[in-house]
């Protein structure tokens, strides 16, 4: 089930920007998902370097600092220090979370626009573009809104469409509107850095024609850029909130456009990791490595940049990995509403990790998933997945067990009499619910990942219910006792499987049956547990939610 050799894999997952609090929507739709993939990896002896860091530069920060007459480097302030208590109450296990407001990140970045340079990928170009007379400023990106040209949604950014997630310039949109000042803005001279993406329109069609088992709606959207063609993008903004230009050609206020040189924070994330581990060169063994594997986690409205934009950047930088895969995710709707932090639709992340236990939000989130279409997901419905499938059955079944266990046996795995068929049918099982929580696993298909790890342990259910251990042990202790002890390896085996999503609960489970210890990731193979093993006091798995306590 393991593989041969173990794999360099660089579970890469989107920069959030540091302009406002995450949300539920955020979770489902890249860091959980790439926590339990990273997990997993590691489980089955993988080299995992999962990273990712806050998105500090560009018009998202400035047009949101501007709004509240803060600085950039105030709001940045903020939020990065909020994602990283996000990450340490959901669980999830970087490598590395950094910023891309770091010396590395600079370096990469410079690095990276001089070799596109060298390679001829990028020329001057002068074009007009929107100026704010008002406040005497270039109005980039999100500091423009109008109408979108592909589907007529009307408060359309600058950069991108919400509605229909195309990438857009501002001077693409119909009747736009400065933010700064509301009023129409001119059309002025100006000088920049322009990327010759269209040369990449064959390269791309041919890759993408390549790719084996993508998410459709990724391919689909990734083609259809291509189909309508790839053109020349411009690759610096007059914005000084952002990377500078490594070349002073263009005079000063200009930086390198946020979203190209954030991509490029995959590189340097990786780079500074090595740093930090004080072998500056192991990065390179997930990027330059053939052999290593690329994983990008993203919401589906960050799909042309990573499924398009990124590839190209990087056969014109050469020698670096393309990705394996980008299993983005669709969006999770709240009552129907896109959650949004710049629209605030759905709660803040912070109201539910006051009210649910890690786990049981990363049961909820994982059971629905948006890995194919949007998928709605109601406060009620939290509470019934935790209640009714997670306390219910795999909850259930750790308490009734140990239980048990402590009733009968004092809390000392029992010996073992001889096993009937339909003990080893079921002892049989665990590896099968292993490898198939593993396949599904690895082709990221983590929402049936989970129903099947939760499938064993329903079948643990029927087994007990079939062997009425609290009737035997009115007449037959040593049957009994073998109930006792096949359930507790389903248990552990199926704590295994669980322990990507579930990985703080499965934890206690594993070292209260006295399962061999792990530093970062337990062995992806069912563990034994040992009679005569004194069972370590485990308490009630989850808590059941009162529905009271969510409105
Ligand atoms: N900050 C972007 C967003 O929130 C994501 C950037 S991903 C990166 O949509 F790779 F470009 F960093
Ligand atoms: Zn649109």
């Amino acid at each position: 089930m393991n593989h041969a050799q173990p794999k360099k894999v660089l579970v890469a997952v989107a920069w959030p920007y540091a302009q406002g609090s995450l949300h539920l929507g955020h979770m489902a739709g890249a860091y959980l998902p790439s926590d339990i993939f990273a997990r997993f990896r590691r489980s089955v002896g993988d080299d995992v370097l999962m990273v990712s860091g806050s998105d500090i530069h560009g018009t998202p920060i400035t047009v949101k600092a501007d709004d509240l007459g803060w600085t950039p480097q105030e709001l940045v302030d903020k939020y990065h220090p909020e994602f990283l208590t996000y990450w340490k109450d959901l669980d999830i296990d970087w490598d590395l979370f950094t910023s891309t407001g770091t010396d590395t990140h600079k370096a990469v970045v410079q690095d990276f626009f001089l070799t596109l340079l060298e390679n001829g990928h990028l020329y001057r170009d002068t074009s007009e573009q929107y100026f704010d007379e008002t406040a005497e400023r270039f109005l980039p990106d999100r500091y423009v809104e109008g109408t979108c040209p592909h589907c007529g949604y009307v408060d359309a950014r600058g950069d991108q469409c919400d509605n229909c997630g195309r990438t857009l310039d501002p001077v693409d949109l119909i009747n736009p509107r400065s933010k700064l000042s509301g009023a129409t803005p001119v059309m002025r001279e100006t000088e920049h850095f322009y990327w010759k993406l269209s040369a990449f329109n064959e390269p791309m069609a041919e890759w993408l024609s390549s790719l084996k088992g993508w998410r459709r709606h990724v391919v689909n959207f990734a083609v259809g850029m291509v189909d309508d063609g790839l053109h020349d993008r411009a690759f610096t903004r007059d914005l000084t909130w952002g990377v500078p230009l490594p070349v002073d050609d263009l005079g000063d206020g200009k930086s390198i456009y946020v979203w190209w040189e954030a991509l490029m924070g995959y590189v340097s994330a990786a780079q500074e990791w090595s740093q930090i581990q004080g072998r500056p060169d192991a990065w390179k063994q997930w990027w330059h490595d053939p052999d290593a594997e690329t994983y990008y986690f993203i919401g589906k409205d960050n799909i042309p940049f990573h499924a398009v934009y990124w590839p190209a950047l990087i056969m014109g930088h050469g020698g670096l990995n393309l990705p394996t895969d980008v299993p983005a995710n669709q969006y999770v709707t709240f009552g129907g509403q896109k959650a949004s932090k710049s629209r605030g639709v759905g709660r803040p992340l912070g109201w539910y990790l006051d009210r649910f236990e890690s786990d049981a939000l990363r049961y909820a989130l994982a059971r629905s998933f948006p890995e194919s279409n949007d998928t709605d997901l109601t406060d009620v419905e939290i509470a019934r997945r935790i209640n009714e499938e997670l306390v219910a059955t795999w909850g259930n079944l750790v308490n009734r067990v140990v239980s048990m266990t402590n009733r009968y046996f004092d809390g000392v795995v029992p010996e073992p009499g001889p096993l009937t068929d339909a003990d080893q049918v079921i002892l049989a099982g665990r590896g099968e619910t292993l490898n198939d929580v593993s396949d599904l696993i690895y082709s990221v298909k983590l929402r049936s990942g989970i129903a099947r790890a939760m499938e064993g342990a329903s079948e643990a259910n029927a087994y007990l219910s079939d062997m009425v251990p609290w009737s035997t042990a009115k007449t037959d202790m040593e049957r009994t006792g073998t109930t006792l002890w096949v359930a507790l390896q389903l248990i552990a085996s199926n704590a295994i499987a669980l322990w990507p999503y579930l990985p703080d609960t499965s934890s206690r489970v594993l070292s209260a049956l006295g399962a061999p210890e792990f530093d970062r990731a337990p062995e992806w193979e069912s563990p034994d547990v040992i009679s005569g093993t004194k069972l370590a006091d485990l308490g009630p798995l989850f808590a059941k939610v009162d529905l009271d306590t969510l409105t």
